[in-house]
């Protein structure tokens, strides 16, 4: 692959803006300005460049995992609230990275990432039936009933099948551990409710195999490796 093209399927711009940022010595590989658009950069082992002095590594596709902040919504366009994708750098956008499913603009948590399309339909689609773990913080304590409620279904209003946790259990008086299978619209907030209590914080925790790193700060992301990806791609619950 040519330095243009490498630069230009990572998110630096146009082809031309890509042509610039070589022309003008802004790019790096291997330690030395490399100035010619047209060098030849031999994708094994993934290559290393910077621009502007930033690392980067060579990527042929995106997989994020950002910790979501409260007061973000999961929306390019978004309505009332600031859009995780200004948490992201520019290179990241413009390679059409999208949310893999949506969080609620209050919740907060696990959010991931991709600018594999078929990634995306897979981990989004009702058939793939992905663990998801919620930890909700409720208004009310959380009694055993409750529990049973959610294991054996509640039917959600305008639903004609009982939505049902894969488990149910409480973490604390008033933290709730929930794993669900499905993607419906307030679907952690509308079980609850059903079960009859109300979530007042709701934080996700995991998908599939794959827990929120401890150490991405609020606000941060971080690309997923294949051992990241792996973790994902295991449904077991525990
Ligand atoms: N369920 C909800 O109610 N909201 C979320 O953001 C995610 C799951």
């Amino acid at each position: 692959m040519d330095l243009e093209t490498l630069l230009f399927s990572q998110g630096f711009g146009s082809r031309r803006q890509c042509r610039g940022l070589v022309a003008e010595g802004r790019v790096c590989i291997g330690g030395d300005v490399c100035a010619d658009p047209h060098a030849r950069i031999s994708l094994t082992p993934s290559p290393e460049f910077k621009v502007d002095g930033h690392a980067w590594t060579y990527r042929e596709k995106a997989y994020i995992a950002l910790n979501k902040p409260p007061g973000y919504e999961c929306s390019r366009d978004p309505q009332h609230h600031l859009s995780i994708f200004h948490l992201l750098p520019p290179q990241l956008i413009e390679r059409g990275v999208q949310p893999v499913g949506r969080l609620d603009q209050d919740t907060t948590g696990l959010l991931l990432l991709s600018d594999d399309g078929a990634f995306v339909h897979a981990f989004t689609s009702p058939k793939r039936k992905v663990p998801k773990l919620y930890l909700a913080t409720t208004r009310h304590p959380i009694d055993d009933a409750q529990l049973a409620r959610l294991v054996e279904g509640v039917l959600l209003h305008g639903e004609t099948k009982p939505s049902a946790a894969l488990a149910a259990t409480r973490r604390d008086e008033h933290l709730l551990e929930l794993t669900v299978q499905e993607g419906k619209y307030h679907q952690v907030k509308r079980m609850v409710a059903a079960a009859g209590n109300r979530v007042e914080k709701l934080h996700r925790e995991r998908v599939g195999g794959y827990a929120l790193p401890e150490s991405l700060a609020e606000g941060a992301w971080r690309w997923l490796d294949e051992t990241d990806l792996a973790a994902l791609r295991d449904s077991r619950t525990s």
